[in-house]
């Protein structure tokens, strides 16, 4: 006599309802807190990238730093009082870290509860959802696109890092705002050398990491963009409060409201 199997589905873990869950730690809090860095962060980089300089006239260039939310300075003269020069080059780095795959994994978390955290249940309205196959979340498929020209701003804040301290005219100027400066433009570049796509377009569509000397230097340097991407989290929150800290202290020097300590060689 034969029997007919049973076929098992897999269930899941997540209890069903937003929120519900089995879990016992305190999983809400990592969101929790990301939520709220990140809309401060983002709140304050919109306001001073957009809005400070054409609605106040708060200057961005001041003694020698440029904020960088305005790197490269492009056509500053040229562009109405009401629009911000930053308008020009900020939809560069806010397209990479918008469709950065650590921080969509993130908002996706905290903004859109989708699913709040791995193991806790969703709301039911997602189940029609699509995911990143339909418009618009498929248009984060282009952010290998971003990277590429994330690379543009990053030479130039490089640029400007180093013109903090050796292109002042009366010598080499160690300020704060110069030290400040170099962390910032280090911490972005260990994001953007930390990314998911760059790894890939290293190492990836290889069949072979040793038949040809280019295919071993492809994947020496794919070894070394992976120690970096182990840490890709940490790259994109450091990064992403350094460059808030930065451009805060170039306002508050254009302000008035603090002094750049400095030592002049
Ligand atoms: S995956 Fe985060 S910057 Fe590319």
């Amino acid at each position: 006599m034969t029997t007919t199997p049973t076929v098992l589905k897999p269930a899941g873990t997540a209890a069903r309802g937003l929120g519900r869950t089995n879990r016992r730690d305190t999983w809400w809090v990592a969101p929790g807190i990301q939520a709220v860095l990140f809309t401060v962060c983002a709140t304050y980089l919109f306001f001073s990238g957009i809005v400070w300089n054409p609605l106040f006239g708060t200057p961005y260039l001041v003694d020698g730093y440029l904020s960088p939310l305005f790197s490269p300075l492009l056509f500053p003269d040229a562009l109405p009082r009401f629009i911000s020069p930053g308008l020009l080059i900020l939809w560069v780095p806010l397209g990479f870290r918008a469709t950065c795959y650590y921080y969509r994994k993130a908002y996706y978390r905290f903004y859109f509860a989708d699913p709040p955290g791995c193991a806790v249940g969703e709301p039911s309205v997602h189940r029609g959802y699509k995911m990143e196959t339909a418009f618009p979340f498929i248009l984060q498929n282009i952010h290998r696109y971003f990277l590429y020209l994330a690379f543009i701003p990053l030479t130039f804040l490089w640029i400007d890092a180093f013109g903090a301290v050796f292109g002042q005219s009366g010598g080499v100027r160690v300020g704060l705002g110069g030290v400040l400066f170099f962390v910032n433009v280090t911490l972005l570049t260990g994001y953007s050398l930390s990314c998911h796509s760059l790894r890939h377009v290293v190492g990836g569509r290889l069949d072979c990491f040793s038949c040809t000397r280019r295919q071993q230097v492809r994947y020496g340097l794919w070894q070394r963009l992976t120690d970096l991407n182990r840490h890709h989290m940490a790259w994109a929150w450091a990064s992403l409060i350094s460059v808030t800290l930065a451009d805060l202290y170039v306002r508050l020097l254009a302000l008035g409201v603090i002094a750049d300590p400095a030592i002049r060689l």
